[in-house]
């Protein structure tokens, strides 16, 4: 049976153990303004990803961020992928960085590009569609979306936790996610029916992922 743990722990003081998969998306370190005074314009923001050294992790960022201030701690990624989205503002993309592991892109489906030719019904029938391709359009969560959780901001959609865990965790592993906000990724790992332990230093954070875990039947500890 999956197990779920929703912890309460500054993101500088984690530690990670051998069979964890880190899958996550920090405060962006851009100077948005979160719920409660937490504002994420950090001093020390290298000192969030320094427990994280040598670790797997898969990391959803703006792609400048990445360059300036993750892989001085974590090298370069070895894999990237781009992740675009309609906002009020023109079409924009934020980044998925992979380090110390990476995807298998065909462990995902998805239509192929004419899907009413004959050929190409014949070959989804076999394939169930073409691989994951390295560009993502997943729409962002807006205060109208279904799966919006109210009372918080900066939800990452559930599709690209989906594609992230789909594509590269491994039988047996643990989903870790240091940074959880409303626990997205403790929910997809949930339905998946994969173990997970997100955290947060924000307890509303902690409080929504503990009453959105709940919706459906799991073990929670601590
Ligand atoms: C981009 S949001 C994560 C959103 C989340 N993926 C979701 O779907 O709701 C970043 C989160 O990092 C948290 N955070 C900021 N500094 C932290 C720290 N030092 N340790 C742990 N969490 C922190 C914030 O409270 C915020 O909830």
């Amino acid at each position: 049976m999956n197990q779920g743990k929703v912890e309460n722990t500054d993101a500088r003081l984690q530690e990670y153990a051998e069979g964890e998969l880190i899958v996550t998306d920090p405060p962006y370190n851009i100077g948005y303004k979160y719920e409660g005074d937490f504002t994420d314009r950090i001093k020390d923001y290298g000192a969030l990803f320094e427990p994280m050294r040598g670790q797997r992790v898969v990391m959803v960022h703006y792609m400048e961020q990445i360059i300036h201030d993750i892989v001085p701690v974590l090298g370069s990624p070895e894999k990237i992928v781009a992740w675009t989205s309609y906002s009020n503002t023109p079409r924009s993309w934020r980044s998925v960085c992979w380090w110390n592991c990476s995807p298998d892109m065909s462990r995902v489906r998805v239509p192929y590009r004419n899907p009413e030719d004959a050929r190409i019904k014949e070959l989804t029938k076999r394939t169930g569609g073409r691989a994951l391709p390295d560009v993502w359009h997943i729409e962002q969560v807006k205060n109208v979306s279904a799966e919006k959780v109210q009372g918080y901001t900066n939800q990452i959609p559930r599709e690209v936790i989906y594609n992230i865990l789909k594509t590269t965790a491994s039988p047996g592993d643990v989903i870790v996610d240091p940074f959880s906000g409303t626990g997205t990724t403790a929910k997809v790992a949930q339905e998946l029916g994969m173990s997970f332990r997100v955290s947060d230093v924000n307890p509303t954070a902690q409080e929504l992922t503990r009453q959105r875990l709940a919706q459906s039947v799991i073990t929670l500890t601590a």
